[in-house]
């Protein structure tokens, strides 16, 4: 199969669908893979890196879009790319479809087959694709929250880890999946002193387990998040309700609570954020202060990071890149359920009930 990687183009989007391991995993099956000019050098590769393993570097979408078989990205195509798409080739990438009715309606249009990373589910109902880009925003969440508790930055001007004679800062992490465990052991590895809340008490007897002395375990109540609020430092939403929005767990009045340069980082910002005061950011303007508290709701953190996400985010998709390329769509949905539940859209037919319904289509 003829595998081609477009270069990115949405704002400050800097990761790209396949790392120079990935093409030669590819290449190694009998595949051939091609590459637009300088996609992947926000990740931190070449053009040579991957013409070393053997792809073609092309040098523009159009080439890219007219030559594969099935296009790997990474974010949605945009207006810009849809007449490019060719009837009967597979898009692989993240789609978000049912944030937009005008992309679900031009991609039907272009009768290519949509099989979209956010979908595709193992029988655990956990998400293989989604869960690297949550792990980088878990541990990214202590890096950001630690730097905007400085005084500089509008924080109270407290260390996560204290020094010797000097106590460590609270943290508290609300969720305790797959973003809140990273953060905890971020935040724990620096020495805080760190509260995980969630409300499922298999999950908090795991953490429990796991988790290194200065983590301790508390079940999610609103009394119990109350409770903690007036000496916690650092806040990491990490809630996720599946296919609705996060519970407002902290309150715009709950504010007055904390102590003035408390930082919230509300990483569930996607889901609407778990913080009633959570409004999404960007990386450019990353944080805001309500009442004296630092709200940083950066809705896209993994793509600060692209040298870290496109690694974490390649080496999840590879496996099913090449089940796709050495099967077919069609026998690769057939065998191997998790992928075929990422299967959107067939030649102009939209294949998923809950997005059908959500749009009336
Ligand atoms: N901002 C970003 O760049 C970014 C990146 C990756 C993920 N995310 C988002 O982060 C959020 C968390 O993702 P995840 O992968 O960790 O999800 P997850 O499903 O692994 O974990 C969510 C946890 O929240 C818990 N929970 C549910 N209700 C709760 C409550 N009332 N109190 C406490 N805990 C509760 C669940 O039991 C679960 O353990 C999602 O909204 C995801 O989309 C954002």
């Amino acid at each position: 199969m003829k595998i081609a990687v477009p270069k990115e183009i949405k704002n400050q989007e800097f990761r790209v669908g396949l790392t120079p391991a990935g093409a030669q995993s590819l290449v190694n099956a009998g595949h051939s893979v091609y590459v637009e000019s300088t996609a992947g050098l926000g990740s931190g590769f070449s053009d040579e890196a991957y013409a070393q393993v053997g792809a073609t570097i092309l040098p523009s979408a159009a080439a890219i879009y007219e030559m594969g078989d099935m296009i790997v990205k990474v974010k949605e195509p945009l207006a810009v790319e849809y007449p490019l798409i060719k009837a009967g080739q597979i898009l692989f990438t993240y789609f978000h479809f049912a944030a937009s009715r005008e992309l679900t309606e031009a991609m039907i249009k272009t009768k290519a087959i949509c099989i979209a990373y956010e979908t595709v589910e193992l029988a655990d109902r956990s998400l293989p694709l989604l869960t690297p880009m949550s792990e980088v925003a878990g541990r990214m969440a202590i890096q950001v929250g630690a730097y905007f508790l400085g005084k500089p930055q509008g924080g109270k001007g407290k260390m996560l880890g204290g020094v010797p004679g000097v106590k460590p800062a609270n943290v508290l992490i609300l969720g305790g999946g797959v973003v809140g465990t990273q953060a905890a052991k971020m935040a724990a590895g620096l020495g805080a002193h760190v509260t995980i809340m969630d409300t499922n008490l298999t999950r908090l007897r795991y953490l429990n387990d796991v988790m290194p002395a200065n983590v301790a375990t508390h079940y999610s109540t609103e009394l119990a998040i109350q409770e903690h609020l007036p000496q916690v430092d650092l806040v990491i939403g990490a809630v996720l309700l599946h296919g609705a929005k996060a519970p407002h767990l902290i309150k715009r009045k709950d504010l007055a609570k904390m102590q003035p340069g408390t930082v919230l980082v509300d990483v569930a910002v996607d889901q609407g954020g778990c913080i009633e005061t959570c409004q999404p950011t960007t990386h450019e303007n990353p944080v805001y202060i309500v009442d004296g508290i630092q709200h940083y709701c950066v809705a896209n953190m993994p793509g600060a990071v692209p040298q870290t996400s496109t690694q974490a985010l390649t080496q999840a998709t590879l496996p099913y890149a090449l089940l796709l390329a050495n099967h077919g769509w069609e026998n690769a949905c057939k065998s191997n359920e998790a992928l075929n539940k990422g299967l959107t859209i067939i030649e102009g037919k939209l294949v998923d009930n809950g997005l059908a319904a959500l749009f009336n289509l």
